[in-house]
């Protein structure tokens, strides 16, 4: 899938992926648990790189709370649209949204306590230039939750460990835990 959604096709791809997000979150509620597991502590920076259309915002705000940020970062158009939408509607004053170009977006050097990608990496053409953009706005020792997406977890792993300034802490059945060197 162009995730880019620069034709109308993958425009319309993105469209029919987010109403099936939509049915499963009805049915399945699983934005609130998958984040509650994270551990992010209320006042800190939370990045959701690959945020898409943001249905994890909502919970991610409420956790870090009112002194906390959380950055909202995706390279499609269409997914920042639906993001920025369900900010306004939910009044989420603590999120702000990014576009990612060329790889690359305006969260600050080291500000990023916890970063999270969810169901994007499997899409991800050149995983050491993305886990160098993601290490260079975490802080020393903050977290980066890697979720495998649609790949086996050993390939999850060999791209991660391919990259620099990363190590693995902790698998669960859905992600790795890594920590920022
Ligand atoms: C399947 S959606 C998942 C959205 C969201 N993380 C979730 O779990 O609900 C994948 C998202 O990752 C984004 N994406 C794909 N490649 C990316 C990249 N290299 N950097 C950042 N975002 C990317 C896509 O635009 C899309 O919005």
């Amino acid at each position: 899938m162009d995730y880019r959604g620069t034709t109308a096709r993958s425009r319309l791809a993105y469209h029919i992926m987010v109403a099936i997000y939509a049915v499963q979150d009805f049915i399945v509620k699983g934005q609130e648990r998958t984040l509650d597991g994270f551990g992010i502590a209320a006042g800190s920076t939370i990045v959701d790189y690959g945020c898409g259309p943001g249905r994890y915002l909502g919970t991610a705000s409420r956790l870090a709370g009112p002194s906390g940020r959380v950055y909202a970062a995706d390279i499609s158009e269409v997914a920042l649209q639906y993001a920025a939408r369900r900010v306004q509607g939910l009044g989420l004053a603590n999120v702000t949204l990014l576009p990612i170009r060329d790889g690359r977006c305006a969260i600050p050097d080291t500000s990023a306590d916890l970063v999270y990608a969810l169901d994007m990496f499997h899409a991800v053409r050149d995983p050491k230039a993305f886990l160098a953009e993601i290490h260079r706005f975490t802080k020393p020792g903050g977290t980066l939750i890697l979720e495998d997406g649609h790949q086996p977890r050993a390939v999850t792993c060999r791209k991660l460990l391919g990259a620099d300034g990363w190590r693995i802490e902790e698998e669960t059945r859905w992600h790795l835990r890594c920590t920022r060197c």
